[in-house]
């Protein structure tokens, strides 16, 4: 079984070639009207689940669409409307949705959900983004890289922010695909212990982007974090937000990305959004690329 949980538990070599398959996908689909059927259809006769215990905007259109391109079919699930939301166990619940499909995405709170879900279904089970990482996105960001600035092996990444669950997918990259992370933030925002070791701390702004080939940050209060947090976490992350003047501090053809949704003009400015070195709607885009190229190999097609 194949599942994709995580970018430190999916062998190097299948994560590039995951990559150059999203860019061979893309590469294939140029120009088509974005209902065309996929010429080789992997996913014909294909159910697949997508579980949402969490909002999304980009990870529910892009795979749903993403499986209706590949010729299967989708089934977008809240979870507060099934049976896991009102005491059934994940166990269970895992058990008999492999008896209806043929995998699984899930997006969730606890990281043990995922892994729970993992455990006993069987069929593949995608991360679509817990608490604690969020693999899919890091994916289409290396992938969006890569198709800008070339590979990004040797490259400099530096995160400005919260040390969250985005980063943490972005640390266990660094290790996997040979990239330099540097996070700059403040310290009770740190990423979590367990990520020691990926990544160095530079908690000046202005040094820490020095050189750098990408910029990347993302909301200062994600899905799972208490709205209680939200001034609280404003006011220490004010001097990170990424704006026109750290950027002029990074390399000139250094990369912004942002996952996306944004708060414009708190994490970073509208003028960094949507200036030249912006490539958030690339990566948006590249979701649904990459997305694809990580059902094809969680089903061995
Ligand atoms: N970046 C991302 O995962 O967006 P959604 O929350 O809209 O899915
Ligand atoms: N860190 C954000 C990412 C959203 C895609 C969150 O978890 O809310």
């Amino acid at each position: 079984m194949t599942h994709f949980l995580d970018i430190h538990t999916t062998p190097a070599e299948d994560l590039q070639a995951i990559i150059r398959n999203g860019r061979a996908i893309k590469d294939a689909r140029k120009g088509l009207p974005k209902g065309t059927p996929d010429a080789d259809q992997p996913l014909a006769n294909h159910m697949v689940a997508l579980i949402f215990e969490k909002p999304s905007t980009r990870t529910r259109v892009s795979f749903d669409v993403g499986v209706r391109q590949m010729g299967g079919q989708t089934m977008v699930l809240s979870g507060s409307d099934m049976q896991l939301g009102h005491g059934e166990t994940i166990a269970d619940t895992a058990r008999v949705l492999s008896r209806y499909v043929d995998m699984i995405m899930i997006r969730t709170f606890e990281e043990q959900t995922l892994l729970e879900m993992a455990e006993y279904a069987t069929v593949p089970v995608i991360n679509g983004l817990t608490n604690r990482t969020h693999p899919c996105q890091i994916m289409a960001d290396i992938m969006t890289f890569e198709e800008h600035n070339g590979p990004i092996k040797g490259k400099k990444v530096v995160w400005s922010g919260d040390g969250n669950n985005v980063f943490a997918s972005f640390a266990h990259a660094a290790k996997q695909f040979d990239f330099e992370l540097v996070f700059t933030g403040p310290e009770t925002l740190d990423p979590e212990p367990a990520l020691a070791g990926l990544y160095t701390i530079e908690r000046d702004p202005d040094r820490a982007v020095q050189g750098a080939d990408l910029v990347v940050t993302d909301t200062w209060v994600s899905m799972h974090d208490p709205q209680s947090a939200r001034e609280r976490r404003h006011n220490q992350l004010r001097g990170y937000q990424v704006n026109d003047a750290l950027m002029a501090k990074a390399k000139d053809d250094a990369l912004f990305m942002h996952c996306l949704p944004a708060h414009r003009d708190d994490e970073a400015t509208s003028s960094v959004m949507d200036g030249k070195n912006s490539v958030i709607f690339d990566e948006a885009e590249n979701r649904l690329h990459a997305q694809k190229a990580i059902m094809r190999y969680c089903l061995g097609k």
